[in-house]
């Protein structure tokens, strides 16, 4: 049987494929799982994540059924949103690739990721309460932070479904490619983020993720660590060469 999280690994990326195509991807527990396993090699051995989905469609939603057998307990526990804010805080960034569906935890999965690209067949949002719940996997706070609060209210107010131009310009996603090119494009995406200084990137993003009040002390902590770094001072030395100021 298919891995239902099928991961392939490279030097300084992995590309992780959610893996369920005749259940429009949906997550379901063992999906869930398979993404604490790949969260834990990933944070002890930093590298690029890109997600996406297999077949058509990034992730349809978590698993209805399973979402349906679930019980009070179940949601304290917090089953998808404790792994998607594992995924906001990997080391190294994660870019989703989406395809088609991205519904309710397939939509915050995705809104987990530091940046999204998609197709044109992207179809994004959350319809929770039509099914009786409430988007409690990053939605009612990522979203906001994402798109401001006025969309966010709309879309988890009313249910309303993104297009991926839609997405665009409320700057949902970053891109817009054809199906043929989601995946080179998401590679370039990793080639410019690979070509820079690994430790420089995380620092960026710790920074990026820091509450407000805890700038800029948090900066200039990062800053700090790198301007004493053999490789700040290769790198600008290499600058400066180039430019002929030894
Ligand atoms: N959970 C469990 N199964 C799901 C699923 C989900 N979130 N989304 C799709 N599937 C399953 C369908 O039940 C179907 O399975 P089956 O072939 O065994 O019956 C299969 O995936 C294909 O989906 P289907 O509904 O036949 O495709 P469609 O093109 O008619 O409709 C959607 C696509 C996405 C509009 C529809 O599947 C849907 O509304 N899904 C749920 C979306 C949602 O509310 N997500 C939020 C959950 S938190």
């Amino acid at each position: 049987m298919d891995d239902i999280l099928a991961v392939e690994r490279r030097p300084d990326r992995v590309i992780a494929r959610l893996n369920r195509p005749e259940k429009r991807n949906a997550i379901d527990r063992e999906m869930i799982d398979a993404l604490h396993v790949l969260c834990a090699e990933l944070e002890a051995d930093p590298r690029i994540l890109i997600l996406t989905g297999s077949g058509d469609d990034f992730a349809a939603g978590a698993d209805i059924a399973q979402l349906r057998a679930r019980r009070a307990d179940d949601a304290r526990r917090g089953i998808n949103a404790m792994a998607f804010i594992r995924i906001r805080e990997l080391p190294m960034p994660v870019i989703a690739a989406l395809d088609g569906y991205a519904l309710g935890g397939g939509a915050e999965l995705a809104y987990a990721a530091d940046i999204r690209i998609a197709t044109p067949r992207l179809k994004i949002g959350n319809p929770e309460p039509s099914l009786g719940i409430i988007a409690a996997a990053g939605a009612t706070w990522r979203l906001r932070e994402i798109v401001g609060e006025g969309l966010a209210n709309e879309m988890l107010l009313t249910g309303r479904i993104l297009s991926a131009d839609e997405a665009l310009s409320a700057g949902l996603i970053s891109a817009v490619r054809e199906p043929a090119d989601l995946m080179p494009a998401a590679h370039a995406i990793v080639d410019r983020i690979a070509a820079a200084d690994p430790l420089a990137i995380r620092h960026t993003k710790t920074a990026l993720r820091a509450p407000r009040d805890a700038h800029p002390a948090i900066d200039g902590e990062l800053q700090a660590e790198l301007f004493e770094s053999a490789e700040k001072m290769r790198r600008m030395t290499d600058f400066l060469e180039r430019k002929g100021r030894p």
